[in-house]
């Protein structure tokens, strides 16, 4: 078996457990939900981390606003409600980890932009999810992804969101990594009542070869 049979093999296998539980090795990053979005980290280093995650299924909603904090805030209400009973079968549904905006990169302060919020589907919920009573709320498959990674603690608001996701282009322009330049994802991992150990990402996804960063002499 040559190589790129075993990496179309190991994607194979990351696609089935693209949702597990936040004990797992890849799904450390949650720790307040059971469940995690999963990956297979391909390289990692202080400048940024590259990693694959296989396809997935979120539940999703666009707030049209200038500001990111609003954006998120709305958005992340009514998915809440999606997940505790805003859907056809009335259902509760365990919040899972992380919640994902995609935020535009050519937003002038002047404009409002669409920012998506979504929330990933359990793993119970992957192939079919109750349909959301709110008309606004709608499924989104992601296909599978590889992202450019760069991790700060905190707050996800528009200033850090712009200062990091600023940082990695800087480092991936500087690798010649070729990446989307339209959006970002801004990625959070605890729910907004947690104070303290904060953990968000900026992602930026990959075109083309993922590129690694350089090994770092200091
Ligand atoms: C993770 O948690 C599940 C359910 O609580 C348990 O069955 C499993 O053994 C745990 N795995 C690890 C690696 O700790
Ligand atoms: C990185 O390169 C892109 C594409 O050439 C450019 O639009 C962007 O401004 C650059 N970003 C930084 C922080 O250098």
């Amino acid at each position: 078996m040559g190589p790129g049979a075993l990496i179309a093999l190991s994607l194979l296998a990351a696609a089935k457990a693209s949702v597990g539980p936040s004990n797992s090795s890849t799904g450390s990053l949650c720790t307040e939900s059971k469940e995690c979005l999963v990956f297979d980290p391909i390289c990692d280093s202080p400048k940024y981390e590259v990693r694959h995650y296989g396809a997935t299924k979120w539940v999703s909603t666009d707030v049209e606003s200038y500001v990111l904090e609003i954006a998120a805030g709305q958005g992340f209400m009514r998915l809440f409600k999606y997940i505790t009973g805003a859907n056809e079968d009335g259902l509760n549904i365990d919040m899972t980890a992380p919640v994902i905006i995609r935020i535009p990169e050519d937003k002038k302060m002047w404009e409002p932009a669409i920012f998506t919020v979504s929330f990933l589907l359990p793993s119970a919920y992957q192939e079919k999810a109750p349909k959301p009573t709110n008309e606004q709320v709608y499924f989104t498959d992601l296909p599978p992804l590889t992202v450019y990674v760069k991790s700060f603690g905190g707050w996800m608001l528009s200033m850090t969101s712009k200062l990091y996701s600023r940082q990695l282009a800087k480092e991936l322009n500087g690798t010649q990594a070729s990446y989307n330049t339209a959006f970002h994802y801004g990625v959070g991992y605890q729910s907004p009542m947690k104070l303290r150990n904060r953990r968000n990402e900026v992602w930026y996804v990959t075109q083309g070869e993922p590129v690694c960063p350089p090994p770092t002499s200091s």
